[in-house]
This record gives structure tokens, C-alpha cells and sequence, in this order.
């Protein structure tokens, strides 16, 4: 099982657009319902205009999920939400396909992803995420990938409880 990273670009938007329409992705998201939608959010990073840095991750080559990651500080509203500032990057993810989820894919993509991409940055002390708490799959990989939780907010974007969940770099 060999997982591995590439930056998104143009060509992978509609299989990304085709993931938002899943349910179990859906569930935990922004909704993106169409496809000039999803062109909306993801062009600017991948154009290099907007800082978050969005990821394809491929299993054995073939595309598995996205994952994403920015510097905290990068977007300071949210950073005095999780009362995180310089030296932090966010991370968030998605399995495309459901079934692969469950079977332990999503905890090596976030300890490999956090290794080679995340703390590859020499700046970066640590890594946060903010799983909605009732996301017990998510808040537990990312426990079982070496993060803890440190509290828990309300995201005033959805209205819902979510973990902080962090790990330094080792
Ligand atoms: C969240 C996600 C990335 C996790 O990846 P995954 O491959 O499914 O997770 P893993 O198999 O590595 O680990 C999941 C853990 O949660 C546990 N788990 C899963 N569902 C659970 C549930 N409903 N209740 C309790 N534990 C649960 C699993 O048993 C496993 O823990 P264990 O190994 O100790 O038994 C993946 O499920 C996903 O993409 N979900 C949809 C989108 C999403 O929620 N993204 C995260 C937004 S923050």
C-alpha cells in the first residue's frame, strides 16, 4: 500500500467536484453543487493566487482523495478561532470513495501527508485540524496519526461543536 502526494490542478476538478457529491463527503464539507462552484474554490490555489495548498493523494497511483493544508496565520480570522497563530498550518481531507474508507487509509494519509508535505516547511511547529466531534472516524484517525485533542469551538460557519486536534513536530 504505497500513498503518495501530487498538487491538484485543473484536470483533476471534475473527479474532486464528482467526491463533494458523495454523502458521506458531503455530510462533513462546504457543499460545492456545482461545478462552477467547485472552479471557484479550487482555481485560486491552484493558480497560486489564494495560500491553501490542495493535494491529490493517490494510492498505489490511483486517486484516493485531497487533502489540503494552509498556514494559520494565513487566514487570521480563523486563527483567533482556534487561538493558533505563527508556526501552525490546518490540515483537512476526504476519501473520494466510501469504500475505502474504515480500513485505515485515512490515518497513514494523514501521518504520511504530516511527515512529507505538512512539517517539510521548516517554519512549521505544529499541525491542527477541527473534525466536526460528531466525525468520530475523523477525530479518531487523526488520534491514531499522533495529534491530540486540545478543546473543543463552535465553528460559526456551520453552528456545530468541533475538536481541536493538534500535533507538534517530533
Ligand atoms: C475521516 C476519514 C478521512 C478517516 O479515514 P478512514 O480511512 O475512514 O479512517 P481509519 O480507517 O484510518 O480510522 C478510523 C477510525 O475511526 C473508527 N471509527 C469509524 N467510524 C466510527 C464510528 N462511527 N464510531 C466509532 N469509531 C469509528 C474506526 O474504527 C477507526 O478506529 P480504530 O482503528 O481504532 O478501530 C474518512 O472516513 C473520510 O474521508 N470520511 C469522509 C469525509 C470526512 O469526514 N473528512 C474529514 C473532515 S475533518
Amino acid at each position: 500500500m504505497a500513498i503518495t502526494f501530487r498538487l491538484m490542478t485543473r484536470d483533476d476538478l471534475p473527479l474532486v467536484h464528482e467526491w463533494h457529491q458523495r454523502p458521506h463527503v458531503a455530510r462533513w464539507w462546504t457543499a460545492r453543487t456545482t461545478f462552477e462552484e467547485t472552479e471557484a474554490h479550487y482555481v485560486p490555489t491552484i493558480e497560486g493566487t489564494e495560500p491553501t495548498q490542495h493535494y491529490l493523494a493517490l494510492l498505489d497511483g490511483e486517486p484516493l482523495g485531497m487533502i489540503q493544508t494552509y498556514l494559520v496565520s494565513d487566514y487570521p480570522d480563523y486563527a483567533a478561532l482556534i487561538e493558533e497563530g505563527e508556526g501552525t498550518a490546518g490540515l483537512d481531507l476526504f476519501i473520494g470513495d466510501e469504500a475505502q474508507t474504515g480500513r485505515g487509509l485515512g490515518t497513514e494519509m494523514i501521518r504520511r501527508f504530516v511527515e512529507e508535505i505538512v512539517f517539510a516547511r521548516p517554519e512549521t511547529i505544529a499541525c491542527t485540524a477541527d473534525p466536526d466531534l460528531e466525525n468520530t472516524a475523523s477525530v479518531r484517525a487523526f488520534e491514531k496519526a499522533g495529534f491530540r485533542a486540545v478543546r473543543e469551538f463552535v465553528d460559526p460557519e456551520d453552528g456545530q461543536l468541533h475538536a481541536l486536534v493538534r500535533r507538534e513536530r517530533s
